[in-house]
Parts: structure tokens; sequence; C-alpha cells
């Protein structure tokens, strides 16, 4: 069934909102656009199915060919596969070469990877309807996923065309909204939701566990929220009053649902803000990204942060949210210094020039399985990571 070549609207800066256009069986289609990686439509569509084996679909996907793929859903997943194992033949950069540099060709090179496997397509019909034969129903996931606050009016979803890796990515999103994480540290579910960053590493939830509160300590902020689990921890080591913050809608939602699934409706209250709210607290603690770079999605934006700006933005604004005797908590991994992206006295100096003073310094190793992994071309980096939690006060009264 393959058709011609149709070329897709042809706007220098085209956004999420951009309508692709292609034809099927010689009919004219249309869809919005919608890659959840902020990246631009291919230039070039072609419906397929079946009839196109493993090998040519990788020939039109390297040559910037998106395929919207009409065939069997579980057909498609099976070419999906066999090209993820056509791509892995590339070869990663080379393990001699120094940070940072290494790092930034391994972030490039998966990127570029996501790109290509990006441009195997799947259609939706309206209101994320899948028509493909053996298709499961993904309505519930997309509305989970793209019906955060704000957009619960959109009464008809409209018909989409992404990549099918980002619709896989919002169904296994959606099974862990469902199914939960289990949080040792808290002893209960925490619910995460697609694009909220989940705490599947737990060693730093158990520094916060393990680390003595400031005497008398009733009040705390959270800044960075995301699901709430650091907050949710606070209030249940007994702190009466608890204020999360984050930028992101899908987070702020994702933090107040587990709130109230958790009974800490009432201890704690989720706001959007810009890293602080006013006021001074005995305890605020912050588990930026830990990686400074840049950012394109919302879970690029968990693990990456553009020119350290929370980390410079939290360090040299805390000591103003924080009571005479309160402690500013800050989680960290040094996997940054490994890769030679940030270095310790650069740490240290932001410490002092933020008037703050290091009271003590708890360290874990990870335990997450990437930590062991071989054939990961950062793997000498990781195997040396450590996650420490930085507990600073005031270097003198203010
Ligand atoms: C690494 S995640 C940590 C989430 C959560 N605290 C945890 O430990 O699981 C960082 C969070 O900070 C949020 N964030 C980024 N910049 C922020 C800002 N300027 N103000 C508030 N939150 C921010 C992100 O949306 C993200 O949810």
């Amino acid at each position: 069934m393959q058709s011609t070549e149709k070329l897709t609207d042809p706007r220098p800066n085209p956004d999420e909102s951009t309508l692709v256009y292609w034809t099927e069986n010689d009919q004219p289609c249309q869809a919005l656009w919608q890659s959840s990686h902020g990246w631009s439509p291919p230039k070039a569509l072609l419906c397929v199915d079946e009839t196109l084996s493993a090998d040519r679909a990788y020939r039109f996907i390297s040559g910037g060919t998106g395929l919207v793929w009409r065939g069997d859903f579980q057909n498609g997943k099976q070419l999906l596969a066999a090209l993820k194992r056509r791509i892995a033949k590339q070869k990663p950069p080379a393990s001699d070469i120094a940070y940072p540099e290494r790092f930034h060709l391994v972030r490039q090179a998966r990127s570029q990877q996501a790109r290509l496997l990006g441009l195997l397509l799947i259609p939706l019909a309206e209101n994320f309807q899948l028509t493909h034969r053996r298709a499961p129903s993904v309505a519930a996931a997309c509305q989970a996923a793209y019906l955060v606050e704000g957009q619960q009016a959109l009464s008809r979803a409209p018909a989409l065309l992404m990549p099918l890796t980002a619709l896989i990515g919002v169904v296994s999103a959606y099974e862990w909204q469902r199914q939960g994480l289990l949080v040792a540290a808290l002893g209960q579910h925490i619910y995460p939701r697609h694009g909220v960053f989940a705490p599947t590493r737990h060693e730093y939830l158990d520094l916060l566990v393990q680390t003595a509160l400031p005497t008398g300590t009733k009040t705390a902020l959270d800044v960075g929220t995301g699901t709430g689990v650091i907050a949710a921890i606070l209030a249940k080591r007994g702190i009466p009053k608890v204020i999360a913050t984050d930028t992101q809608s899908a987070a702020l939602q994702c933090a107040k649902d587990n709130m109230a699934h958790l009974g800490f409706s009432a201890q704690v209250k989720v706001l959007k803000a810009d890293l602080f709210v006013p006021g001074q607290y005995n305890l605020v603690v912050c588990n930026p990204p830990w990686l400074p770079g840049p950012t394109k999605t919302a879970l690029d934006a968990a693990v990456y942060d553009p020119d350290s700006q929370m980390l410079v933005g939290f360090l040299s604004q805390v000591r103003t949210h924080l009571t005479p005797q309160g402690q500013a908590w800050l989680i960290l991994s040094d996997f940054a210094e490994h890769l030679k992206l940030r270095s310790r006295q650069t740490l240290l100096g932001l410490i002092e020039a933020g008037g703050l003073k290091v009271l003590a310094r708890h360290d874990i190793k990870p335990r997450h399985p990437k930590s062991t992994k071989v054939d990961d071309p950062l793997a000498d980096a990781r195997a040396q990571e450590v996650t420490s939690l930085w507990q600073l006060t005031l270097a003198e009264k203010l």
C-alpha cells in the first residue's frame, strides 16, 4: 500500500499545532502533529503497511521520510523493533574520548537515534482512537497525558499523527500512573504521570529519611516537587506545614493527586511558583535536575538544568527563605562532576556565594541498574557516581 510522497506543511518553524498532510489510497489525509519531543514534522510522509520491508523502511527513515503506519498495530511494533536493531548497529562514541566531549557526543547520538526511530508514525482518529487491526485502546492513556488541568474543557480531541515511540511512552506512563511506584522511604505508592519525573532511583529518598530534621521544624518548602514525593516524606516525618512548588502543570496536578491519595492534602499545599514562595521556613529541600544542559521535552527538564539555572537560583536565593536556625537540603549527584560538566569547586563556590555553609554531607551510592551496565559508553563515570544530601545553613546570621 505504499503511496505517493506528499510534502507536509512547509512553514519554517512548525510547532505542536502544525497540521500535516499525506495521501492514503489516493485520498488526502490530515492530522495535527504531536511529537512530545519538540520535533518538527518530517518533510515527507509515506503511508505504509506490512508490504514494506524493514530494510526499506530503514532506508526511508535514514533519508528523513516519515512512515505513516496503516498496517496491523502489533506488526507496527515489530517493525519498530526491527528498526531499533538496525539503529543499534551504529557505532557508539568511542570510550577513549575525554569528558565532557564524550558525554555531548553520546547525548547527540542518542537524540539522533530517537529522532530516526520517531519517524515511524501512527495516525490516531478523533478522540484518540486507533483504527488499526489488533490495536489496543489508548484513549484513556492519551487523555491522561494530554488533557491536564486547564485543558479539560477540550471535548473532542482532533485527529493526530505522532511517532509510535511517543504513543508507546504515553501508554507506559499511564501504566505507571495506574499501578504506582512503591517508595520504600514512604512505605506507600506514588503515582507518577506522563512528563513528570518519576523517583525510580530511591537512594536519595533514603538520605532524606535518614537525615535529622532541624530541631522544632514546623514548616518546610519542597522546591521542584515533581510527583510530590519529597513533600510527602516530609509530611510523613511529621512536619505540620509543607509547601511544594513546581512550574509544570503536569507536575502540579500529579503532586496534588498524590497528596490526596496519601491523605496529606491538609498538610501539604502544592503551588505553582518559580522556585520559592514568599516566607521563611525551617527547612527548604531541593532536588534539582542533576546535569547542566539544554532541554527539549518536559522529561528532559527533570534530568537537565539549562545553564544550571535551578541550582544557581536555589543556592543564591535560599538564604532569604530560611529561619535563623533553618536548613537548606540540596540533593545532588556528582555525576556531572565525573562527566566534567561541573566541578566540585564550582558547587562549593555557589554555596559560599549564597551566604551558606556546609553543616554536613550525607553520601550514598546509586543502586539503579544503569550504574552497572558495562556496554554504556558512560559506564566509567556512572560507576564513580555518588548521590549526596548537602545539609546547608546560614553562613552568618542575616
Ligand atoms: C529532578 S526533578 C525532582 C522532582 C522531585 N522533587 C523528586 O525528587 O522526585 C526537578 C523538578 O523541578 C521542577 N522545576 C524545574 N525548574 C523549576 C523552577 N524554576 N521552579 C520550580 N520547579 C522547577 C521540574 O518541573 C521537576 O519537577
